[in-house]
């Protein structure tokens, strides 16, 4: 067979014999990854894409009044944070892609969800990056029990879809697909030809057999899926990892599914023992914060159908540069700036002559803009040395003219407050207008971001 070098597109698969800076497919920028291809396999007994076209024949269009509601059969994962953000459990026939850098735990979570699985359905996990030896080592530790588990430390795909003819398992574990290789494509393992061939047989597989699949993703550190960003579009849900490797909390987000919502997240915390579900993540968020300190304040923001209160910390402090620092951690830097801009622009604070650094604790992403208004109240409180109420949080996103907008789900945002001990919400006044909400606490209803600046301040004093 003919080897020769190529360099692929890892978005969209486009290939050229040179390497180049942006992709002529999909305008994407530092995308073209190396890879090695010979000729087409002579052989159709593994192709994947030919097999399916095989097995789906002559198709007829079929008329809408005639089609059916499908049924897919689910099976809980036993791990109630894993379930709520597959939308129930797994489903049969259907493959899901677990990603996470390295060492987040992706390989602990699913040899505790094999042992749960284990009581009642037959699972194969396959590794190739862990030796039996290592397996053992890990599954003693999380005392695993192992009933109907069947370990398989293998990376050719055609063996492995031979022993999963001879096991005949429910669900199959693939940990991971970087290592999974096919004889008939000349690249190395883990090149985008070889993972998107590979996956393609597993997710053939798991709809010949009817069997559910998951398959591991290693992510590099741009956040996306080393190489194959590909393997997104052909899985039927995405599922990504994340967390920072120095706490110990884990959150699992669905960045994708055919079979459930995209918006609710599992929190885990990564313990001695393995992965343990927190069920109260905001209880774990609060943990230890600063009381009465200058330049932090709480917000309430909604994962999916689950309120969540988080703190977030600013710093601001006189500039020593030309162009002042901004750093953000958990808050999009563009969505920091834009606030900067609308509290120096309508109050006349002076930001640009200061860093401003600004921190959710925990290490959590708030990408909601319902977290506005605290990010506000934080940037004016420690410029203005003075300390939100530890008692107060404050929800509400803000618009470029100061005004503060309404936000979604205010009843249960104010609930998980009153549950976590707040005595006063700042909220939307637009949110109350829309709809009256019954709440035990103090709601501080406000208009616009000048109304923060009274809450703050003493009221004899006027400015900062
Ligand atoms: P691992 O699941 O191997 O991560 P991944 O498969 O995503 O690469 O393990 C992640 C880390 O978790 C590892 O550095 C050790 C740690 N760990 C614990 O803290 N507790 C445990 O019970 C286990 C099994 C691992
Ligand atoms: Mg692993």
């Amino acid at each position: 067979m003919k080897l020769k070098t190529v360099y692929v597109c890892s978005e969209c698969t486009y290939k050229s014999p040179k390497w180049m800076g942006k992709c002529p497919g999909c305008g994407a920028w530092n995308s073209f990854v190396e890879d090695v291809i010979g000729e087409e396999p002579k052989s159709a007994s593994l192709s994947p894409r030919r097999a399916l076209t095989a097995r789906t024949g002559e198709q007829h269009a079929t008329p809408y009044k005639e089609m059916e509601m499908p049924s897919y059969i689910r099976t809980a994962t036993g791990l109630g944070e894993l379930d709520r953000v597959l939308g129930g459990g797994l489903v049969l026939g259907s493959v899901v892609l677990l990603a996470g850098e390295p060492g987040i735990g992706k390989s602990t979570l699913l040899m505790q969800i094999s042992d749960i699985l284990g009581s009642h359905r037959k699972v194969l996990y396959i590794s190739g990056e862990e030796s039996e030896g290592q397996l053992k080592l890990r599954a003693e530790r999380l005392s695993v029990a192992g009933d109907n588990l069947f370990i398989l430390t293998e990376t050719n795909i055609e063996r492995i879809l031979t022993e999963i003819d001879r096991v005949k398992p429910d669900v199959v574990i693939v940990d991971s697909i970087q290592t999974v290789y096919s004889d008939n494509i000349a690249s190395t393992p883990g090149a985008v030809t070889q993972v998107r061939e590979t996956a393609l047989a597993f997710i053939n597989k798991a709809k010949t057999d009817n069997i559910s699949v998951i398959l591991v993703g290693h992510v590099n550190k741009e956040g996306t899926i080393a190489g194959p960003k590909v393997l997104e579009h052909m899985v039927d849900a995405v599922l990504y990892f994340e967390g920072e490797r120095q706490q110990t909390y884990r959150i699992i987000r669905a960045i994708k599914n055919r079979y459930g919502s995209t918006n609710e997240i599992g929190v885990f915390e990564m313990t001695d023992e393995g992965l343990a579900e927190v069920e109260n993540p905001s209880e774990m968020l609060l943990a230890g914060r600063p009381q009465n300190t200058p330049g932090n304040c709480a917000v309430c923001t909604m994962e999916g159908t689950r309120p969540l209160i988080a703190e977030i910390q600013a710093l601001v402090s006189a500039t020593a540069f030309p162009a002042p620092r901004r750093t953000s951690n958990g808050i999009d830097y563009n969505r920091l700036c834009l606030i900067l801009a609308v509290l120096e622009k309508r109050l006349g604070l002076r930001f640009s002559q200061n860093d401003v650094y600004l921190n959710v604790i925990g290490g959590m992403h708030l990408d909601e803009p319902a977290s506005d208004v605290a990010v506000g109240m934080a940037l004016i409180s420690s410029l203005a040395d003075r300390a939100v109420p530890d008692d107060l949080i404050a929800i509400g996103e803000l618009g470029l003219s100061g005004e503060c907008r309404a936000v979604s789900g205010l009843e249960y945002r104010v609930k998980e407050a009153t549950r976590l001990g707040f005595r006063r919400a700042v909220v939307p006044a637009r949110s109350l207008e829309k709809r009256q909400i019954k709440a035990e606490i103090e709601l501080i209803p406000i208009n616009s971001i000048f109304e923060i600046l009274k809450l703050l301040l003493p009221q004899d004093k006027k400015e900062i």
